[in-house]
């Protein structure tokens, strides 16, 4: 199927709220929700004081240590400039030993997470649940991305985050930039391929660079969860009138390129009157955006909420809404066409083409029949495109009962999926 054959084909069926008021329910309602939620919690789990105060060191202080784990703070910097921090779990609980590189040296996964949360997205449940720690419990050396602007990774070689050249990015360069230096450095350190697994936008940016030939080749293979390359089938009200309010001319006059920044005073009094308007429902935000999950635990979604989400630059939302409103996935479309000309050498941005995946690249697709983000029908566009796969290097798993969230927080997620990934793994080490 030619992506050109179904490029805005896709019209929006319903009337858009003003956009800024859209944009902060987006996120903001995550807050409120939360906000009301999680005090009501007591103090049995030894992250929640940190998480809730936002005090201690990083991600391993915050969320791994106090389970008893080994964990190390890393910091990668990319091509153009930015600072990533990465956060590894060396080995499994009660497992001594010095990690390392050369013989013995376990084998390395990375873990890239989707847009508007970060690393901790992994971390949220107990380490019998989790993916990292079952993971480093089942032998792996697990390394946790985080994104450029989300809280661990909000440095930079010479910007500063308060500037509007910092925010002046989509997610193509997080594929051409920050992938490739995540990689190179985990494999540089532990002298291995690691494997892969994404979520969400972790997918896309995945699916995106392995159709360049990209990483193809410093990975041993991919696990993509809720996997995103079409979105026009994107079911949620929320998500749609969102999407249209992105792509729409509006927000570039009121953000511009600019942090979007969930929390932020400007976004969030948007979001107080907007969740007064009859009809909207501010208080169910995970599932009217991800779909009805089948397996939360309601303590693991409260951390969510009360943690997540996290800031991405507009230019990374406009973009996903151009890929909702054109059924196609493209580089960032600057909708003129000279400025696309200058940056592309051509009027219209160029198509990613899920079909020139190299053939021979071990995936493992996991999607959710309830997912309202990566709708099965969008899964399907993708599983046609590669169709041309490798038969023993692609394996595509379908759960009908699940949805976005259960994929990352889910108290099922070991057993549905994490397990059939790890072997998927064993597979290729
Ligand atoms: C953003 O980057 C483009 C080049 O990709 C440049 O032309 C433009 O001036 C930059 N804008 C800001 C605000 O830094
Ligand atoms: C939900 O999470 C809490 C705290 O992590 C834990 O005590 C409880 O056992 C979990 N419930 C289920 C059903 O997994
Ligand atoms: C996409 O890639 C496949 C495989 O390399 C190729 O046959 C096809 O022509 C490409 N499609 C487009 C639109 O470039």
């Amino acid at each position: 199927m030619s992506p050109a054959g179904h490029r805005r084909h896709r019209g929006f069926s319903l009337s858009p709220p003003p956009a800024a008021a859209v944009i902060a329910v987006l996120v903001l309602s995550l807050q409120l929700a939360a906000g009301a939620r999680v005090l009501n919690h007591g103090e049995a789990d030894p992250r929640r004081r940190d998480i809730a105060t936002g005090t201690g060191g990083g991600a391993c202080a915050m969320a791994v240590v106090p389970f008893g784990y080994a964990c190390e703070e890393h910091e990668v910097t990319t091509q153009d400039g930015y600072i990533l921090a990465l956060q590894r779990i060396p080995r499994g609980r009660g497992v001594a030993g010095a990690g390392g590189r050369g013989c013995g040296a376990l084998q390395p996964v990375l873990l890239q997470h989707g847009v508007l949360v970060d690393g901790m997205t992994w971390l949220l449940g107990s380490p019998e649940e989790s993916l990292p720690y079952i993971l480093a419990d089942r032998g792996f050396d697990v390394w946790i991305a985080n994104n450029r602007g989300t809280r661990w990774s909000r440095r930079h070689v010479s910007l500063d985050p308060s500037t509007r050249s910092y925010w002046n990015w989509s997610w193509d360069d997080i594929v051409v930039n920050d992938m490739p230096a995540i990689v190179d450095y985990v494999c540089s350190h532990t002298g291995q391929k690691p494997h892969y697994v994404g979520h969400s936008m972790g997918t896309l940016v995945a699916l995106a660079a392995f159709s360049e030939g990209r990483m193809v080749d410093r990975l041993k293979s991919a696990a993509l969860l809720s996997p995103v390359a079409y979105l026009s089938h994107i079911t949620t009200p929320i998500g749609i009138v969102l999407a249209k309010a992105f792509a729409g001319e509006l927000i570039s006059d009121l953000f511009g390129i600019a942090e979007f920044n969930p929390a932020s005073p400007q976004v969030s009094n948007l979001v107080r009157s907007f969740c007064r308007k009859p009809g909207v429902n501010c208080y169910d935000f995970l599932t009217s955006f991800t779909g009805k999950n089948y397996c939360l635990n309601n303590s693991a979604a409260d951390i969510f909420l009360k943690y997540e989400p996290q800031p991405t630059s507009t230019k990374t939302l406009v973009h996903l809404a151009q890929t909702v409103r054109d059924g196609v996935l493209t580089k960032y479309d600057y909708v003129r066409p000279d400025v696309n000309v200058a940056k592309y050498g051509q009027a219209d941005p160029p198509a990613y083409n899920m079909s020139a995946i190299p053939a021979w690249f071990p995936l493992f697709l996991s999607y959710g029949g309830r997912d309202s983000l990566s709708d099965p029908a969008d899964v399907a566009l993708l599983l046609d495109d590669l169709r041309g796969h490798d038969g023993d290097r692609l394996t595509v798993q379908y759960l009908p009962q699940f949805a976005h969230a259960d994929f990352v927080i889910g108290v099922c997620a070991k057993d549905y999926v994490y397990n059939d990934v790890i072997s998927f793994f064993r597979r290729f080490h």
